[in-house]
């Protein structure tokens, strides 16, 4: 029962954000790419936003939530078809190249704080070399591996997520997981 309070609680906190985040910066418009598998881009970050929370509350770590949960649903906000994406040669590679180019999305649409800002700055650690500078940055980006992991074998994943939400935005039409 607790378990089952939590998880609602938090997958509300997400949906908040989620939708606050889909009116000040048409964060919804991830869910037309896909990230790994059959998992959309929009699924995978609201993904990355519940279990990076969850992960730091069951370890009883005191952690800012708003600002993590921001944090990771505009981790990815970078707008494009990776697996299509045509680079020039000098031009970095995705994995290089994506942290920043979903900060500038950002920042172009809403107010970050510096916790914001550096959780997304460095989630591609250590592919980049610097490290998250805070709990919730290192929370966000071992989870965003685990979730990359997960999303790359499963077939229609996270599916009590999908149920979750499902529920919680029943009257938010403008947000869909693309799925
Ligand atoms: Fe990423
Ligand atoms: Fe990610």
């Amino acid at each position: 029962m607790f378990l089952r309070t939590g998880a609602m609680a938090r997958a509300h906190m997400v949906a908040i954000e989620l939708s606050a985040l889909t009116r000040e910066a048409g964060l919804s418009r991830c869910a037309a790419f896909v990230q790994h598998g059959d998992t959309s881009c929009l699924l995978h970050c609201v993904a990355v936003a519940f279990y990076s929370a969850l992960l730091l509350d069951a370890l009883r770590i005191r952690y800012d939530r708003r600002s993590l949960i921001r944090g990771a649903l505009l981790h990815d906000f970078f707008l494009y078809d990776w697996h299509q994406r045509k680079r020039a040669p000098h031009e970095p590679m995705h994995a290089f190249y994506h942290p920043i180019a979903a900060l500038e999305n950002a920042r172009k649409c809403v107010a970050l704080t510096p916790l914001e800002e550096n959780i997304i700055r460095r989630h591609m650690f250590p592919v980049t070399l610097v490290p998250p500078a805070s709990r919730e940055g290192l929370a966000v980006c071992l989870v965003d591996k685990l979730c990359a992991l997960y999303e790359g074998f499963a077939r229609g994943s996270y599916p009590l997520l999908r149920r979750l939400y499902a529920r919680l935005l029943a009257d938010s039409p403008e947000i869909s997981d693309g799925q």
